[in-house]
């Protein structure tokens, strides 16, 4: 079975839930990544407390501030990941950072609307735009041939609630702003997923299962714990090659319809 096998990564929304789990996980490999830049948009708050004791620990956890909505603050992390990593490159871009709110088709606002988009879609496109340059350099650099997430990869993080086929978990909530911004990042990935072939970027969406964090679980009923969740996801990040780039994948690799 091929392994992860990444210099560097870079995760967003990384001080709780699925994205401290990434960075937990990705630390404790035996062959860990110099660089992990678990990025959030508060590092000094009481929120990223976990994530600092777990920095602590581990020498290549680097906690850089970034709030993925806001354009001048992705523009700052991506300066100083450039610096960080000395003329090194960036394999692994994942960006996890995402909001939900409870809008139904009756209570949802414009306002709700363009927030949920802004955090869970523009946020993706403008991260990902800022750290192309060091993706495309990891690409050029890497001697493999073909694509991989140990090469050079976007992995959004995205859901199953998104696609128009299956509407997971319609009967329990309706999520509209959502399921509408989840819909557009799996469109967006793509598009970058075309945009980027020609550099040898892996771009995926993966539905990371209905895990137990504070978003998950806001129902109490999410069957699977974090820390089993994300195990899957990295095996599954292991196993991706350019067949799978552009397509929609649940946290075991099987293909989502749209
Ligand atoms: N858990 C599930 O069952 C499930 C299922 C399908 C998809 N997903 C997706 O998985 C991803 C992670 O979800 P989760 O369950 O770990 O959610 P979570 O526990 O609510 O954590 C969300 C993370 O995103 C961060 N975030 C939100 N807005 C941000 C912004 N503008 N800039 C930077 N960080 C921001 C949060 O930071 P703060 O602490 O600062 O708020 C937090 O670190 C999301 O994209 C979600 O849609 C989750």
């Amino acid at each position: 079975m091929p392994e992860l096998n990444v210099h560097s990564v870079l995760v967003t929304g990384s001080n709780r839930g699925i994205g401290l789990e990434l960075v937990r996980q990705l630390a404790g490999k035996t062959n860990c990544p110099e660089w992990i830049f678990a990025t959030c948009r508060d590092p000094e708050g009481p929120g990223a407390q976990a994530l600092k004791n777990l920095a602590a620990e581990h020498q290549g956890i680097e906690i850089i501030p970034l709030d993925t909505s806001e354009a001048f603050s992705v523009k700052t992390a991506a300066a100083i990941v450039t610096e960080r990593l000395k003329g090194a490159s960036l394999n692994l871009l994942i960006n996890n950072a995402g909001i939900v709110n409870q809008s139904t088709l009756e209570t949802a606002t414009p306002e709700d609307m363009l927030k949920v988009y802004n955090t869970n879609v523009n946020g993706p496109m403008m991260v990902t735009q800022e750290f192309l340059p060091l993706l495309k350099k990891a690409a050029q650099e890497s001697p493999q041939k073909g694509m991989s997430c140990s090469k050079a990869a976007i992995v959004n993080v995205t859901s199953e609630c998104g696609s128009i086929t299956n509407l997971l978990g319609w009967e329990l909530a309706h999520i509209l702003s959502y399921r509408c911004s989840k819909a557009a990042l799996n469109m967006l990935t793509k598009c970058q997923s075309l945009g980027y072939a020609k550099d040898e970027i892996l771009c995926i969406m993966l539905h990371p299962g209905w895990l137990q964090t504070d978003m998950g679980n806001q129902a109490m009923l999410a069957p699977m714990t974090v820390d089993e969740g994300v195990r899957k996801i990295l095996d599954t990040l292991a196993n991706l090659s350019e067949k799978d780039t552009g397509t929609f994948v649940d946290l075991d690799g099987k293909t989502l319809p749209w």
